[in-house]
């Protein structure tokens, strides 16, 4: 944990200026810590066909994956929301399997923050060892 839960947020808000979301208006940022201190960022990418729209977390770790990256540390979510939003059903799914069971930083713009458990977030998840 290289870096403050407040630098993660700045970069993920930095990301979220680059959020593509043309038909929700709704522009997420986030960024992922790796385990040796590189922050990888993205940004919500949406799509005319709706379905094909990614989200600002699987972005981000798709990223790190895609430099050779497999483990990942905290992760934060900025949303211009009143209360902080939570990561969707699916990017839980993704931050269990590549992040495990880590603290993930909500904000907004406005400084407000919250931090929850991944096994909060997403209990009894299913994950590789039960593919063994
Ligand atoms: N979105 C994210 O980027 N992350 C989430 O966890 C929730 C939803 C995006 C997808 C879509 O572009 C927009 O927010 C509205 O759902």
């Amino acid at each position: 944990m290289k870096h403050s839960e407040e630098e993660l947020i700045a970069e993920a808000e930095k990301a979220r200026q680059n959020a593509y979301a043309p038909y929700s208006n709704f522009k997420v940022g986030a960024a992922v810590e790796s385990e040796n201190g590189d922050i990888y960022i993205g940004c919500n990418v949406e799509s005319a066909s709706y379905g094909l729209t990614v989200c600002a977390e699987r972005v981000a770790i798709w990223k790190g994956i895609s430099r050779g990256v497999t483990k990942f540390g905290r992760i934060a979510v900025v949303v211009d929301t009143e209360e902080p939003t939570p990561p969707c059903g699916t990017c839980r799914q993704i931050i269990w399997e590549f992040c495990g069971d880590v603290p993930v930083i909500l904000a907004n713009l406005h400084g407000k923050k919250e931090v929850v458990m991944m096994s909060e977030l997403l209990p009894r998840a299913f994950d590789s060892k039960f593919l063994k």
